[in-house]
Formats: structure tokens, C-alpha cells, sequence
């Protein structure tokens, strides 16, 4: 039976005995424990039921995004994750969270978020007939504001991050409080990204993914760690993540100040000042000998534009994988390269037309 387990403290709960945000413990993020099997049926996330702690109950489409490749001095592996139902491969994590608060009984969901994750949660929510409160910063992109409210979603605005913090966690005591940073069951869908990219026949030489809390990071290295320890691939790719120049936790941990110029304030998904799982990034990223390419709003913008040429609307954040590529481009001819496409532009036209102008 899947458990919390937190890797940290060792304490441990059935996993539908209780939910978690955080280990109550010691206040660590948690891991979910289970034993997965190789069993594939069906379509969209729920295909990899049985690599997950349990099965989504409710699919609008979520998952089996395609997978295009194209041959260039690399073979370009592009996953169109920006395909998913609310335009992000947030949706993967959203469906589990959303499948666990419905089976528990809640009736309330609250997160802190300005982003993808809000809608995501919003959509999946009104699909459980769950009610969605998400706590955001005045100054958030009014796109997605609008989504989340078209929706259904009821937005408490606040005057910064650490304010829509505070209150969420007040509201917790009577509701489901997703914690997207913290919860494993974003870590968990992601990772089905990896199984679907296996099933196309690809195990990619390189990852290149933008990390933000580095749940999707996290969940494209657990999804070939699984497959490698069930012995169906040889290999796991080498990861290369990508930070924005304003915000970039993991490079400082490592290398410190970078003294690079410019700002990264286009790449919003990926501006998490302090990720709760930095340490798990990090093990992570030198376990697979990985490296972390920085990137900046000039380099974005032109890589907006090239993705757009190629035919993939994404939204700025989701630029920078094809910026990190391009300074690494040399290193990596002849080799296959993943590269997630997070985001989907339609959310940030307004945005997208200027770039587009300029
Ligand atoms: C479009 C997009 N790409 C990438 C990320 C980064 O994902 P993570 O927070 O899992 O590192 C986000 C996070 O919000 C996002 O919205
Ligand atoms: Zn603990």
C-alpha cells in the first residue's frame, strides 16, 4: 500500500489515512513510497496507473502529449506539454491532487499561486465539484487571473507572495491545501512524462527542463530512474536545467553569485526564490553528472520567436529550454535531446504580441 515517507525523519502514514503537505514531523517535503509495476492500458495519464500510487478517477485528456522530433545537428525531442487540458503539464501533477482531495472528502481546495499550477488546480477542481480558492499577488499576469476566474476560481488578492503565503496556510485548516512545491504528486505526474517518451521508442541522451520548484525536473529523473530499476532502459538521460538570471536558487547553491546581466522577469514559472526541495534538485542534478545553464528576458524573446517559427505557441517560461540548447548546441551534436514544452502561449497574447513586435 502507498505510503508518506519523509526521507529525512522516517516518519511514515498510509497514504490515504491522513494528507500531508509537509512532513508533520520535522517539516520536510514528503515522498509517496510504492511498489510501481510495468502495466500500461488505455490512454492519457491514467495509461501509467500502475507507476503511480493510484489511478486518476476523472481524465479530461490529460497526458499522452505528442512528441515531435525534429532532425537538426541533434534530434530534438520536443513533448508538447503545453497540449494538456489547462495548457500545462501542471495538469499531470492537478489530476492526482485533485483525484486524492475528492477521495478524501474534501470539499475545499486552497493554494498560493500566480501561475499555471492555479489554473490548473481550478480547472480540475470545478471537474471534482470541488470549490477553488487561490491565493495570488495583485500583480500577477492578468491572463491567467482571467482563466482561473472564467473558471470558476475565487482569487483573494494579496500584496506580495509571502502575504498569499500566510493566508492560505490560515485557510489549510479546513481545506485541501495543494502545496504545489511541496507535494509529491507533482513529482509523481510528471514522471509520466518520462514513461510516455519511452513508449515512443526514445530514451533521450540529454533533459534540458526549466526548473522552478523542480517538481518537473524531479519527475522526469524519477520516471527513468523507475524504468531503469525495472530494467527496461540502460540509460537515464544526463539532466541540464535552466534558470532564469533574477532567480536561480540551485546555481547559487552550487557556484554562487553568477555576474551575469539582465533580468529574467519573462520567465515567471520559473521565479521560485527558494524551492522547498533545492536539496533533492541538487542530488539529483550531480547523481547524473547534470549542469545548469542561465538564462536571460533578450535570449528568451528570441527563442520565443524561433519556437513560434517552428510552430509551438508556448509561453515565455517555456522559451528558455530552446535557449539553453542553443548555448549548448556544439556539446550536444548528434546527440537526442528532450525538451519539454511546458506552457501554452494562448494564455499571454497580450504579453506574446509584444514580443512578437519587437
Ligand atoms: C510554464 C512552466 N514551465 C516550467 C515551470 C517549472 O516547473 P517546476 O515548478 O515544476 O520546476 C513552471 C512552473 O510553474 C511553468 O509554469
Ligand atoms: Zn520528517
Amino acid at each position: 500500500m502507498a505510503k508518506w515517507v519523509c526521507p529525512r525523519c522516517g516518519f511514515s502514514a498510509d497514504l490515504f489515512s491522513g494528507y500531508y503537505w509537509k512532513c508533520p514531523r520535522c517539516g520536510s517535503p514528503l515522498d509517496i513510497v510504492f511498489e510501481p509495476v510495468y502495466r500500461v492500458s488505455g490512454s492519457g495519464l491514467s495509461r501509467h496507473s500502475g507507476l503511480l500510487p493510484f489511478p486518476p478517477l476523472k481524465s479530461i485528456g490529460e497526458g499522452g502529449t505528442p512528441l515531435v522530433v525534429i532532425d537538426s545537428s541533434s534530434r530534438l525531442l520536443f513533448k508538447l506539454e503545453y497540449l494538456n487540458p489547462s495548457g500545462s503539464f501542471k495538469d499531470r501533477g492537478s489530476s492526482l491532487a485533485l483525484t486524492y482531495a475528492y477521495r478524501s472528502g474534501f470539499k475545499r481546495v486552497v493554494e498560493d499561486t500566480s501561475g499555471n499550477t492555479g489554473i490548473s488546480i481550478t480547472l480540475y477542481s470545478r471537474v471534482y465539484g470541488l470549490e477553488p480558492v487561490i491565493y495570488m499577488p495583485r500583480d500577477a499576469p492578468p491572463g491567467k487571473k482571467k482563466l482561473i476566474r472564467l473558471l470558476g476560481g475565487r482569487i483573494v488578492e494579496t500584496n506580495s507572495r509571502g502575504e498569499a503565503m500566510k493566508k492560505v496556510l490560515e485557510a489549510s485548516r479546513n481545506a485541501f491545501y495543494v502545496a504545489h512545491t511541496w507535494n509529491p504528486l507533482y513529482i509523481l505526474g510528471a514522471s509520466t512524462i518520462s514513461y510516455e517518451v519511452y513508449e515512443e521508442g526514445e530514451i533521450p541522451d540529454y533533459a534540458i527542463v526549466p526548473v522552478g520548484s523542480g517538481g518537473l525536473f524531479l519527475g522526469i529523473m524519477r520516471g527513468f530512474e523507475t524504468l531503469y530499476k525495472l530494467g527496461l532502459i540502460k540509460k537515464i538521460p544526463v539532466p541540464i536545467i535552466v534558470e532564469g538570471v533574477s532567480s536561480y536558487p540551485v546555481y547559487k547553491a552550487l557556484h554562487g553569485e553568477h555576474g551575469l546581466k539582465g533580468t529574467s522577469r519573462l520567465a515567471d514559472g520559473i521565479m521560485v526564490p527558494e524551492p522547498p526541495r533545492l536539496d533533492d534538485i541538487i542530488i539529483a542534478l550531480e547523481k547524473y553528472h547534470g549542469r545548469i545553464i542561465l538564462v536571460n528576458d533578450e535570449e528568451i524573446k528570441t527563442a520565443l520567436r524561433e519556437l513560434i517559427d517552428y510552430g509551438f505557441i508556448v509561453e515565455p517560461t517555456s522559451a528558455t529550454v530552446w535557449t539553453a540548447y542553443k548555448k549548448i548546441r556544439d556539446e550536444l551534436r548528434g546527440k537526442d535531446i528532450l525538451l519539454p514544452l511546458t506552457g501554452s502561449g494562448l494564455k499571454m497574447i497580450e504579453e506574446l504580441l509584444k514580443i512578437m513586435r519587437e
